[in-house]
């Protein structure tokens, strides 16, 4: 199966000229390029062979409808996006809760989009051990996959909270055990993300565990980026 990254922009950056200049520079097939919704137009124009991807979505199973400040999956469709990231832990710190998780996923893949439901723990479970983190992650999927989910569209992203921008990243042979664990229970490929660098990236992707990377703070960084490009092709 081909190795997929997502560049996860968040926040970033301020301007259209500057999200053209990002997706021109990273435009690879394996990539899939998530900007804030503001650019996706912009970012969608110029890209030749990267997916197009969001880092959020209504929850509302609606296409349109009277909710302010929403946007539903079918827009994002229409922009042209095939891939959304869901309850990124930057999300689940501002509030959002398992409930809305669940109804995300549901409103994605009924739109016939991919879904990428985020899960970590936080550093103090990472301290218990392996088995508290696995237990941990568990809890995060079981609402979320109970029920009839469709898993054909579905990956699972692995991203320890600890691990998010702070240059610490997993090792690999945790990563790849935690994500065989997530893979037997939601059967869906998973992919790692947690300062993901030019250097580690090549050992996560040698795992066949993993089936990719959500990359951060570095998709912001063209050249460096390109780097875990080739990695991916090896
Ligand atoms: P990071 O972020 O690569 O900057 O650690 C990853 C993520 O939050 O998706």
């Amino acid at each position: 199966m081909k190795k997929i990254i997502i560049a996860n922009y968040k926040m970033n950056p301020l301007s259209a000229s500057q999200a053209i200049k990002l997706a021109e520079a990273e435009d690879w097939p394996e990539v899939f390029m998530a900007p804030p919704p503001v650019f996706l137009l912009e970012v969608k124009k110029v890209l030749k062979r990267a997916g197009l991807a969001a880092q959020d979505v209504s929850a509302l199973s609606d296409s349109v409808g009277p909710a302010t400040g929403e946007l539903s999956a079918a827009m994002l469709k229409k922009l042209g996006v095939r891939l959304v990231l869901i309850g990124h832990s930057e999300r689940r710190a501002l509030g959002e809760t398992n409930e809305e998780i669940s109804k995300k996923i549901k409103a994605v893949s009924a739109a016939g989009l991919k879904a990428v439901l985020c899960v970590g723990e936080p550093l103090n479970i990472r301290q218990k051990g392996l088995s508290a983190v696995k237990k941990f992650l568990a809890g995060q999927l079981k609402p979320v996959l109970s029920g009839k989910t469709e898993t054909k569209n579905l990956y699972i992203a692995y991203e320890p909270i600890w691990a998010i921008g702070t240059g610490k990243a997993c090792g690999a042979a945790a990563a790849a055990e935690i994500a065989a664990y997530l893979s037997s229970l939601a059967g869906a490929p998973v992919l790692y993300g947690g300062s993901v660098s030019a250097e580690n990236a090549r050992e996560f992707l040698s795992r066949p565990e993993l089936s990719g990377l959500l990359v951060g703070g570095l998709s912001l960084k063209p050249k460096e980026f390109k780097k875990i490009i080739l990695d991916a092709r090896v």
